[in-house]
């Protein structure tokens, strides 16, 4: 893959450069097809900056990591969250930290921020290698060397587990649990209603629409069941749920009603687990086409844990260094949240090109990440590019910070990067240490970009002992 080379524009202020498309619908129809696709062609074609055709908008891609930087980061307070795709998922996490702007979320990012806090994750290390312990165990019967199970499914279901029991004490990972099946769902319904030219609340009566509704339905119950059970037992409790519901407004003294805990415990059980899901199913599946990266990983892990059925303590999890490389390569190649979309508040200008006000921006990891000017070789699988010489070297030669931003950048960063890297090292290391994960053969992964980027049809493997 190479990049186009800088688009040469004759007025300093003209707008960045249109992709070209055929017929009515403009780039609807690839967009709907290959998402991923319409956006390295916009890359390729036009540059650093590309505008496409959807029709009823016109947003403009960006592929620059100083532009991702003047977005997020150095002119932030300029762009807001007022997107299309926002306004989609606010229909499902309402005002939640994911979504809400303002007052609204300094004042929640301020009582969220201590549960993030690595003091706090340091005392979740423990549920998660029970959480660990327990999927190692899990897959004992199956691990045969022949027997079928998807990765992708397997991964969703235990980061459920593991981010519903330590930010609210409650396991929602079992068979029946309906808030997994709902999330998918939903963000399959999303991904075709954020590129049809119709509004967004409008319902028409097809199939989707029912099971979307009745999705949302079943994730409401649950979330309420959950905080109705927290009322009655009269005790808060000190974990993310708890901290929410003791916080007083600072000036009002008022607690957080209903309404906004749900769309808060909503936000945190759908963005903490689907996210490290599809980093964990992306990273098994980098693991089982690259056999020397998992050798120099078995090493490390067999050094550190004794035997079979262990997982990481929080004072191992320091070691595990070449694992922690391993994540980072993995979420450069697939970056689980692989775009991220602003809409300009103001006229601004980017990179010599014209931002008029209203403009949606939609920045790509997917295509920054495999920029050959910022990364050598970047389709290679190589977790040594994050070791901590090789990391210094890029920053001397001048590489900025967004050239990698799989958790944005900014003060609208993941509030849970540290809390996810820590689950996907505990999981990982643990399933390192009891499993060779095979990939099973006659299968085509088809990375699939929703609002997360997922394995379209899973990740079918086998499991042998160690
Ligand atoms: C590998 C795992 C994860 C990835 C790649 C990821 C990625 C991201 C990205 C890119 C954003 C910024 C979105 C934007 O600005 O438009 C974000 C925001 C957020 N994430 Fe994550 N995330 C992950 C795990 C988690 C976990 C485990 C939690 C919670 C337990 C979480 C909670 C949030 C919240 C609440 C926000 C909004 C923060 C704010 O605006 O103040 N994420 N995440």
């Amino acid at each position: 893959m190479t990049a186009a080379q800088p688009i040469a524009h004759s007025s300093p202020l003209s707008l960045p450069p249109m992709l070209p498309s055929h017929g009515p619908w403009g780039h609807i129809p690839e967009l709907r097809q290959d998402n991923l696709g319409l956006f390295t062609r916009a890359w390729r074609e036009c540059g650093p900056m590309a505008r496409v055709s959807f029709g009823f908008l016109t947003p403009i891609f960006v592929f620059d990591a100083r532009a991702v930087k003047h977005i997020l980061v150095d002119k932030q307070q300029h762009y807001s969250k007022q997107t299309r795709g926002y306004d989609a998922l606010r229909m499902l996490l309402g005002q939640g930290l994911v979504t809400s702007e303002g007052a609204l979320w300094k004042r929640q990012r301020r009582i969220a921020q201590p549960a993030f806090h690595k003091d706090r994750i340091a005392k979740m290390v423990d549920t998660m290698r029970i959480a660990s312990c327990d999927l190692v165990e899990r897959w004992a019967p199956w691990a045969d060397g022949q027997t079928e199970i998807d990765a992708a499914e397997e991964m969703m279901r235990i980061t459920l587990r593991m981010a519903g029991e330590t930010l609210c004490g409650v396991d929602m990972s079992d068979e029946s649990s309906e808030f997994g099946r709902g999330v998918a769902v939903m963000l399959k319904f999303f991904r075709k209603k954020i590129s049809t030219p119709l509004p967004l609340h409008w319902k028409l009566p097809t199939a989707q629409q029912r099971r979307s509704d009745q999705a949302l339905e079943a994730m409401d119950r649950i979330v309420h069941e959950i905080i109705d059970e927290r009322f009655r037992s009269g005790v808060h409790g000190d974990d993310l749920l708890g901290m929410f519901m003791s916080a007083r407004d600072a000036e009002t003294g008022e607690s957080m009603d209903r309404t906004q805990l749900r769309d808060e415990l909503m936000t945190m059980l759908s963005a903490g687990h689907e996210t490290t899901a599809n980093a964990m199913a992306w990273t098994l599946y980098l693991l089982s086409k690259h056999p020397a990266v998992l050798r120099q990983l078995e090493q490390e892990v067999d050094a550190l844990l004794d035997r079979p059925g262990d997982a990481p303590t929080l004072d191992q999890l320091k070691s595990l260094t070449y694992a922690d490389q391993v994540l980072s390569e993995s979420m450069r190649l697939f970056p689980p949240v692989w775009a991220v979309a602003r809409r300009a508040e103001i006229d601004d200008e980017i990179l010599g090109y014209s931002i008029p006000k209203d403009s949606y921006t939609v920045m790509c990891s997917w295509v920054v990440h495999r920029d050959p000017d910022l990364w050598e070789n970047p389709e290679g699988f190589d977790p040594d590019r994050f070791s901590p010489e090789r990391l210094a070297a890029a920053k001397r030669r001048g590489r900025i910070r967004t050239a990698y931003f799989p958790f944005a950048a900014g003060p609208r960063k993941c509030i849970g990067d540290a809390f996810a890297r820590t689950e996907a090292l505990v999981l990982l290391a643990a399933i390192v240490r009891a499993y060779r994960v095979e990939l099973c053969p006659h299968q085509k992964i088809v990375p699939e970009g929703s609002v997360t980027l997922r394995p379209r049809d899973g990740v079918r493997v086998t499991l042998r002992r160690r």
